[in-house]
């Protein structure tokens, strides 16, 4: 199928570090043409414009706005928030890729996916529905790339232990003595865009993606005080106090059931996994944990001199 270059990538918005704006970046950066798909017209959409961007508006549930902006497009990611209808607009996208005709989809998922089956899923409404379109796009026989990182840097740990950081010097999670490799989504968005790039080699693969060090969550808080240039110690607290502020905060039922089996996973050992994805496309590892924070020194309260 002929190939005009155009790129779409959903959830194009997000915030700053999220996936799908980096990537829209990373693409413009290299001088190809990008459809970025919003929700909604506001200060996020000009600035992705003003970069270069095509920008359309939509919604990934409406099947006839998935139609429009896919057609022109030969080349897709595909992401968006965690959210209760993840999986219907996959499986809409899936629909519309078929129809219109695509060379690549780049589907996000969760490297939780990588240890579930029909005998072994987990309480995450968001890993059932990622193991599921993960089945829906196998069976489509779309060209898919599967991206499966695990807990991101920027979509995690920065909201999540940046305001304790910052007032009272702890990372407090439920997470016993699991241990966890995060991964930054600069490092994810590298990945995706690099793929988008130039799909061929990379079409039906699936890339886990981790971060360079798998550690508990003491040698977390060593990193970041070595970022950060003084003490950040953790606290290990109980998880029903952490899903009692959760839902304090008013997160959506479905967000709050995602981060709460995240926490159930972490202490069970789950998290304590190393993938070679980032090696493989890119030729290199991805950030520590120590570059980051010092990357976001400030929003996690600064750096002592
Ligand atoms: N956070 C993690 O630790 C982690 C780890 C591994 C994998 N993942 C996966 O990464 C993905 C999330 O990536 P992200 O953090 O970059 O996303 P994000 O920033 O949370 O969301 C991207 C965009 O999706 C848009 N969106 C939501 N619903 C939409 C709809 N119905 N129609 C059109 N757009 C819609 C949102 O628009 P608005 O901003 O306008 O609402 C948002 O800007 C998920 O698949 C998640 O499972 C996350």
């Amino acid at each position: 199928m002929a190939d005009n270059g155009l790129i779409l990538v959903t959830g194009a918005a997000g915030q700053l570090g999220a996936v799908g704006r980096t990537v829209t970046g990373l693409l413009l950066d290299r001088g190809l043409p990008v459809r970025a798909m919003v929700r909604r017209e506001d200060d996020r959409a000009a600035a992705l414009r003003a970069s270069g961007a095509e920008v359309v508006v939509g919604n990934l549930l409406e099947p006839a706005d998935v139609y429009r902006v896919v057609s022109g497009c030969r080349r897709v990611y595909f992401g968006m928030s965690v959210s209760a209808g993840y999986l219907e607009a996959t499986v809409t996208m899936a629909a519309v890729a078929r129809e219109v005709g695509v060379n690549a989809l780049v589907n996000m998922s969760q490297m939780t996916v990588s240890q579930m089956s029909i005998q072994n899923t987990t309480p995450s409404p968001q890993q059932r529905q990622h193991w599921l379109s993960e089945q829906a796009l196998a069976w489509s026989g779309l060209p898919v790339i599967t991206i499966r990182p695990t807990v991101f840097l920027e979509g995690f740990f920065l909201p999540l232990t940046g305001p304790s950081v910052r007032d009272r010097a702890r990372i407090e999670l439920p997470f016993g003595q699991g241990k966890t490799s995060p991964v930054a989504t600069a490092d994810v968005a590298r990945v995706i865009a690099a793929v988008l790039a130039d799909p061929g080699p990379h079409l039906g693969r699936i890339y886990e993606l981790t971060g360079p060090r798998s550690q508990d969550m003491h040698g977390m808080a060593r990193e970041y005080s070595d970022a950060l240039n003084r003490e950040v110690t953790y606290a290990d607290i109980p998880p029903e106090d952490w899903e009692r502020e959760l839902k304090k905060v008013g997160l959506p039922e479905h967000l709050t059931r995602h981060l709460v089996t995240m926490a159930e996973l972490n202490r069970a050992g789950r998290y304590d996994r190393m993938a070679d994805g980032m090696e493989r496309v890119i030729g290199r590892p991805a950030m520590s944990v120590r570059e980051f924070v010092s990357l976001h020194a400030d929003e996690f309260g600064g750096r002592r001199a």
